[in-house]
């Protein structure tokens, strides 16, 4: 499935001010390795090179659009890498190993958390965000509507991409298991968009991605109408209000130390 860059860095302040608020728990100011599981388009991991002093950085990501766009970041501190993170292996132990909004892609990512943590050093720290709203009315208006009598038969769902987080005692338990001193919150951010239909633009570049994969099988018509339909849906969901679009984005944070 394919990644789109340019939309996904729309909303690039609201986006990376996670990231932010993961790194600020990592208590240490220097690192020899630091390296961005699912990094994307890169002007977040070139900031990791800046965060820690003397730090190699490595972004991995498995998208050809994004590891491009990533590129433009490139320099004698920071490398990008194309290569499906379950599989990329660094070049030596990991002092700081950070994965931004992408864990929940991976089907049973819970499962790979100790795949990860084995390439963190002792000492080392395992920093990750996951989107924590599967459960809020976007997601819920993406599923009704392929669920719906006029797209159901259209839309091939058993084939559809579903990204998916755990509840944050679930981090909690599968890192302790691990032996990690581990930290794990959620924040629910209240960002205030603005544009027209903006709430359909943000889950174009993410959590739409997979429905609209389905849709390129289908006439440019019926593409048209169902977004149309998707943007209705969305506005009730998400009003307009006086300040623009408020849309609530619960998120969930693990940092982890490697005794
Ligand atoms: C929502 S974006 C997050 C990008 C970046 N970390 C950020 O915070 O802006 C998710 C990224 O995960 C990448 N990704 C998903 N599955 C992957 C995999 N198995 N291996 C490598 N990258 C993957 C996607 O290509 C995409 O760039």
């Amino acid at each position: 499935m394919v990644w789109n860059p340019g939309q996904y860095l729309r909303f690039g302040d609201e986006r990376s001010q996670p990231f932010h608020d993961l790194l600020h728990r990592v208590p240490v100011s220097t690192a020899g390795l630091v390296v961005d599981l699912g990094c994307g388009p890169g002007q977040l991991t070139a900031t990791l090179a800046d965060r820690f002093a003397g730090a190699t950085v490595i972004g991995v990501d498995s998208s050809p659009q994004m590891i491009a766009a990533a590129t433009a970041h490139q320099g004698p501190a920071v490398h990008f890498e194309l290569a499906d993170i379950r599989n990329w292996q660094p070049p030596r132990p990991v002092d700081v190993l950070v994965s931004n909004a992408t864990l929940q892609w991976l089907p049973g990512h819970l499962g790979l958390l100790g795949q990860f943590w084995s390439l963190v050093r002792p000492g080392g720290w395992f920093a990750f965000q996951v989107p924590g709203n599967f459960s809020s009315r976007s997601h819920l208006s993406i599923a009704a509507q392929v669920a719906s009598p006029r797209w159901r038969s259209r839309l091939d769902a058993a084939a559809l991409e579903r990204p998916r987080s755990a509840e944050p005692q679930a981090y909690l338990d599968q890192l302790a298991t691990l032996g990690a001193e581990t930290q794990v919150w959620e924040t629910t951010y209240y960002h205030v968009l603005s544009g027209p239909d903006p709430v359909l633009e943000w889950i174009r570049a993410t959590a739409l991605r997979p429905v609209l994969a389905l849709l390129a099988g289908l006439e440019a018509d019926e593409q048209a109408a169902f977004e149309a339909e998707l943007a209705e849906r969305l506005r009730r969901a998400y009003p307009p209000g006086a300040h623009g679009t408020v849309f609530p984005f619960r998120r969930i944070f693990a940092v982890a130390r490697r005794r």
